[in-house]
């Protein structure tokens, strides 16, 4: 979705919003623009496409020049990607310009009421009415312009503002967006993200909702609703910045997935101790669990993936019912919940817009919440009665990697935990999966190794043709297909269906012709059978197959066209494993047909709009 960099210091602007539009290409974009104030007057330059034009237009950020600046990437919700539709707007007088992230939900109304009072627009975006109604607003004083504009205003946004008759300063505010407020020595920061800003700062303050922030180079003041000055709290971010930046990787989504050893090392060593679970001190009484009827665990796309996995994990270990929805879903289904129910909410970004709305409605039903989250300080983190934060890393490729890894193995720390409380599962079996779980990082290590990466590499190559690929399993194997057939569909376009092996008979079976192919997981031992007469079902329809398998069940290579073994493992965690080769398949088919990897057509790293 759109990213927000605004800078007030004693440098030149453009550039550091420059580099800053680049560390949010991630998020998702069509265009990109800034806007500099000098010498009292907003000078903006914008354009449709990458920040490779951007770059072009503005000689490699020597102009606009100016110390006090804005920057945008628009991800568009109203009007196409276009010049025009490029943020920053300006207002009529040109004493305003803003950058925003968001929907403003009754644009319309706005923009007529102004357009009787004479303002012409000159965009299709709902955006261009903050400019306009600020200029319309203002009555001398920047703060209590913004103050009048909140009142007006409803949606989601975060807004970073310029205004020429202040022209050492700049203005933020957000609600249901993310924006945070960098400090640093003689200059600070507004950014969507503080991957924008972190090459200048570690400091950051979370802006409140319906806060105004009011930037100087020497001074940030914070202000309440009724304009009283507040205090605010900062944090340090300790992300090294190395980690936000390829290292020689030819892609960001590639090095994510080498990371994977590092991140499930830091997602479940730290809460490993002599063998004994501890989920950050979050406190699961017996009699709180004993009273629980069932748990919903909420998420959107591969996040929701990883939580059929835990709902497969959790249901066999703990005997508790589990219920995995899409949040999206969940939002409008008035879903049954109450204090009887624990709403497990799982988010790489923390700042998905369904899933904010899911964890809020089932606090409102009294429901306690739980929040697996990569992104410290998200608002799905800050809003959740316990946070379990997976400590993946940044994680800049679109298509996620180590935050789907990461949540699952979160997901697996929870299931052994709550089953050692509940008592449904033996001691020794716990103890196995912990150390199983412990063992995760090295045998992703040995799928790194360049041979195992070489022989996926020659088989993605060589389907990389392909128009139709079908993923099948049964039982967690059919989880791990649904994130597969994602990977490959969103970064290669190629289309991906995932069904459970058993369904194929159901209608599916019908698409199978000639050369058509089908990645078969064959993880779980006790199906094995069924799998194998799968397989068959495919390959007798002259399908070609694909088998990803355990070692235990590599004797399916006689009935398919090809197999790759995932490393010795528990049937229990082998998602994991397969999710290494199925990422590793998509990557390398999408490098084939060459693909913008990292930042795929139509998507957003992070979904903050409904
Ligand atoms: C996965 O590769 C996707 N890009 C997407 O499905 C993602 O998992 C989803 O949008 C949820 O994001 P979140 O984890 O940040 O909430």
């Amino acid at each position: 979705m759109c990213g927000i960099i605004g800078y007030t210091g004693k440098r030149q602007a453009s550039p550091i919003m420059l580099s800053g539009l680049k560390r949010l290409e991630y998020r998702g974009y069509d265009s990109s623009g800034m806007a500099v104030i000098h010498d009292g007057k907003i000078d903006v330059i914008k354009s449709e496409g990458k920040i490779k034009k951007l770059e072009e237009k503005t000689d490699g950020g020597k102009k606009p020049i100016g110390t006090v600046g804005i920057g945008h990437t628009r991800w568009a919700t109203h009007g196409v990607p276009s010049d025009v539709n490029s943020h920053p707007h300006v207002s009529r007088d040109g004493d305003f310009a803003i950058v925003h992230n968001g929907i403003i939900e009754n644009f319309a109304a706005l923009k007529s009421e102004l357009m009787r009072l004479g303002y012409t627009f000159k965009s299709d975006t709902d955006s261009e009415v903050i400019a306009q109604l600020l200029c319309h607003l203002f009555k001398g004083d920047a703060v209590k312009a913004i103050r009048e504009l909140l009142k007006k205003i409803k949606g989601s946004y975060s807004i970073g503002i310029l205004c020429a008759k202040t022209p050492d300063r700049l203005y933020a505010v957000r609600k249901d967006n993310p924006l945070v407020i960098g400090l640093g020595k003689g200059e600070n920061f507004i950014a969507s993200d503080f991957a924008a800003a972190i090459e200048h700062t570690h400091d950051f303050v979370l802006l409140g909702e319906g806060e105004i922030a009011e930037l100087s180079a020497d001074s940030v003041r914070y202000y309440d609703a009724d304009l009283n000055l507040i205090e605010k709290d900062s944090y340090t971010v300790d992300w090294d910045i190395s980690r936000a930046e390829k290292s020689g990787y030819p892609h960001f989504m590639l090095k994510e997935i080498y990371e994977q050893p590092k991140a499930i090392t830091d997602t479940i060593r730290p809460r490993i101790q002599n063998g004994n679970i501890d989920l950050d001190g979050i406190d699961f009484k017996k009699s709180y669990l004993d009273s629980l009827i069932g748990v919903d665990i909420v998420g959107c796309g591969s996040a929701y993936h990883a939580g059929i996995v835990g709902k497969h994990f959790i249901e066999k270990h703990c005997r508790l019912p589990v219920n995995c929805e899409l949040a999206s879903e969940y939002i409008y289904s008035d879903p049954i919940t109450g204090s009887n129910r624990l709403t497990v909410i799982i988010s790489q970004s923390g700042e998905t817009a369904d899933t904010l709305a899911a964890l809020r409605l089932a606090k409102k039903k009294g429901s306690r919440t739980l929040a697996i989250v990569n992104v410290v300080q998200s608002a799905i983190a800050r809003e959740a009665d316990d946070v379990l934060y997976t400590h993946a890393g940044p994680e800049i490729a679109v298509a996620t990697t180590k935050g789907y890894t990461t949540q699952v193995a979160a997901l697996y720390l929870l299931g052994i935990k709550l089953a050692g409380i509940l008592g449904t599962e033996e001691g020794k079996r716990l103890s196995e999966l912990t150390t199983e779980l412990s063992l995760l990082p090295e045998k992703i290590s040995e799928q790194l190794k360049d041979e195992y990466v070489g022989s996926i590499k020659t088989l993605a190559k060589k389907y990389s043709n392909h128009h139709c690929v079908f993923f099948i399993g049964r039982g967690t194997d059919y989880a791990a297909s649904l994130e597969g057939a994602l990977k490959l569909k969103e970064i290669s376009y190629v289309h991906a269906e995932a069904y459970a092996a058993g369904e194929l008979k159901h209608g599916t079976i019908s698409l199978i012709e000639t050369g058509t192919l089908t990645l078969a997981l064959v993880t779980q031992s006790a199906l094995f059978h069924k799998m194998e007469s799968n397989i068959q079902a495919v390959s007798s329809r002259h399908g070609t197959v694909l088998a990803v398998a355990s070692k235990a069940n590599s004797k399916i290579s006689s009935d398919a066209d090809g197999m790759i073994c995932i490393p010795e493992c528990d049937d229990d965690v082998s998602p994991v494993l397969t999710a290494v080769v199925l990422q590793l398949f998509a990557y390398y088919v999408a490098a084939k047909r060459d693909c913008d990897i990292d930042q795929p057509r139509n998507l957003a790293k992070s979904v903050t709009v409904e």
